[in-house]
């Protein structure tokens, strides 16, 4: 299975940026839907491992947190944009709840990008060159700020590629907090 581990997005949020989107030739969206801030992707993970791994996600318990989104930008820089993302004021607690998953994941054996965790949200995908309208999008949202929402769990997902696209699939979550009770979807 093809893994990826997330914070879900309230529905309200996703609405929001629905609507903040902007006709640009070339940029696909990402499905309101289908947004959600990675926290690790892992690629493919067998079974057995996954199951080892979900035992040991359900232990992390950081606390839950607020995250407040700010500033749309793109990766890697504007001259050659190849993703859109909305920002998120740094958040110690999602370091350490980044850290932790970071950490289980590699404790079941499994091997991770060396890539450093710069939290974001994809909201787009393109192929440089970008057209004008992006620039538009850009300047008017570099400040743009979102209600803040709260974040109590985390959720491991499947990802399977298909002609249309990847299509994400809740394998479970887990709560931030002690109160909670890990629970199975
Ligand atoms: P991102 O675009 O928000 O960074 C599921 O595939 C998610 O995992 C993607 O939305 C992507 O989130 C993230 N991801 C990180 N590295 C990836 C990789 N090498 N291949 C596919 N997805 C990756």
């Amino acid at each position: 299975m093809r893994l990826f581990i997330a914070i879900e997005l309230p529905d309200e949020l996703k609405r929001k940026l629905e609507r903040l989107r902007m006709e640009i030739p070339g940029v696909r969206w990402v499905p309101a839907e289908q947004l959600h801030l990675t926290l690790v992707f892992l690629g493919e993970v067998d079974e057995a491992t996954t199951a080892i791994l979900t035992a040991q996600l359900a232990q992390i318990q950081t606390g839950a947190f607020e995250l407040s989104p700010c500033g749309i930008g793109c990766f890697p820089d504007r001259r050659r944009p190849r993703v859109v993302w909305l920002g998120v004021k740094p958040e110690p607690k999602l370091l350490s709840l980044a850290q932790a998953v970071q950490q289980t994941v590699m404790a079941a054996g499994i091997i991770l990008e060396e890539r450093p965790f710069s939290p974001h949200l994809t909201l787009a995908r393109l192929k440089p060159p970008a057209a004008r309208e992006l620039d538009v999008f850009l300047d008017r949202h570099v400040t743009t700020t979102l209600t803040p929402f709260p974040v109590q769990e985390f959720t491991l997902f499947q990802s399977r590629l298909t002609a249309q696209g990847a299509v994400h699939s809740q394998i479970k979550s887990f709560m931030l907090t002690a109160a909670g009770i890990n629970r199975a979807r």
